[in-house]
């Protein structure tokens, strides 16, 4: 498994990064399967949030689930997300909901620290010297380590880096073959025949480059948000053919090969997997072995239903 350096962040951190979003409905048993196998493909970063589940119940599943794995502590990086309150059906970037938030999460997790806490979706009526205040002791407390966002454009994080002394070391957004519209909108700059052209991210991609901010592409195998993944989809048949055509080149899955587009870009992403069955987890840690040729990148992002202006 390849690694990269969090600039400011955590060192040494898998490309892939195992999501834990789904893991509420395993039991603890398959849990730690789950756990043990991506770490055992040398994933080293592990994906959560406040709101995975019931009342946290993704956090509380993986504790659970860890204790049997034999993994230290701290051979792994535990991330969480906080301010997105499905319970209440808001979002919520107070000093009091992050504080809160923290100290659930490190509960339910049954760890003192969080290597890294995102803020993971928009509060429009947030103060930021509140979560510059919440930061403040976070760090100060141990309780986190680095921090960074999720789901935000570039103005967000400008407003946000005014008031808030910590590095924001991440922005964690969708990013897949299907879902591309971080890269649609360069490469049809200007061209009102295309809805790909409609900039709908303030550049978010070179704007995390220029500031170092590593870029962690959720739900990579995705259609939409919650649409099913496009691997073996007959709704993709293009995307499907070039996808075998490439992996049996190389000797891996097709959705190992989806990943590899994604990793093959050059501002060093992480790309986090949402699978919860182990078989799929091992081909996907295969994409970090794959470097895809600047032909196969474009191949299949035509094959996506791109064309190039
Ligand atoms: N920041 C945000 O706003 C945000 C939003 C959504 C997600 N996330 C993060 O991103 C992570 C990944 O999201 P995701 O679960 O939507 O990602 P994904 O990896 O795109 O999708 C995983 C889903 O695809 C299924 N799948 C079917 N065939 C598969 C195959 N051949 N290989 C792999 N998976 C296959 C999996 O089922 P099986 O389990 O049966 O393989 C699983 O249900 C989440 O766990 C979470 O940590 C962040």
């Amino acid at each position: 498994m390849k690694s990269i350096n969090i600039v400011n962040g955590p060192q040494n951190v898998s490309v892939i990064i195992q999501g834990c979003m789904r893991m509420p409905a395993l039991s603890k048993e398959d849990a730690a399967k789950v756990i043990r196998t991506a770490y055992d493909c040398g994933i080293n970063f592990y994906d959560h949030a406040t709101c995975y589940g019931e009342n946290g119940a993704a956090e509380t599943r993986f504790a659970e689930a860890f204790s049997l794995t034999g993994i230290k502590r701290e051979d792994i990086c535990l991330q969480s997300k906080c301010g997105l309150c499905f319970d209440r059906n808001e979002f919520d970037w107070s000093k009091e909901n992050i504080l809160s938030s923290v100290d659930d999460s490190l509960r339910r997790l049954n760890t003192d620290y969080l290597d890294t806490l995102l803020l993971h979706r928009p509060d429009v009526l947030y103060d930021p010297e509140e979560v510059a205040e919440a930061f403040d002791i976070l760090e100060k407390e141990g309780k986190v380590r680095f921090f960074g966002v999720s789901n935000l454009v570039p103005m967000q994080i400008e407003l946000l880096k005014k008031y808030v002394k910590q590095d924001l070391v991440i922005n964690q957004v969708q990013l897949s073959l299907e879902q591309s519209q971080l890269i649609d909108q360069a490469l049809y700059m200007n061209n009102k025949q295309t809805e790909f052209s409609i900039n709908r991210d303030g550049h978010a991609l070179d704007y995390c480059r220029l500031n170092d901010i590593t870029i962690q592409a959720w739900s990579p195998l995705q259609v939409g948000m919650f649409g099913g993944t496009f691997i073996d989809n007959p709704a993709y048949p293009e995307l499907n053919k070039f996808l075998e055509e490439i992996g049996g080149r190389e000797g891996v899955s097709k959705t190992a090969v989806a990943l590899a587009w994604i990793l093959r870009h050059p501002a060093k992403m992480q790309a986090i997997i949402g699978t919860m069955n182990p078989e799929h987890i091992k081909d996907a840690c295969d994409a970090s072995e794959v470097r895809l040729s600047h032909h196969d990148w474009y191949a299949l992002y035509l094959a996506a239903g791109k064309y190039l202006p």
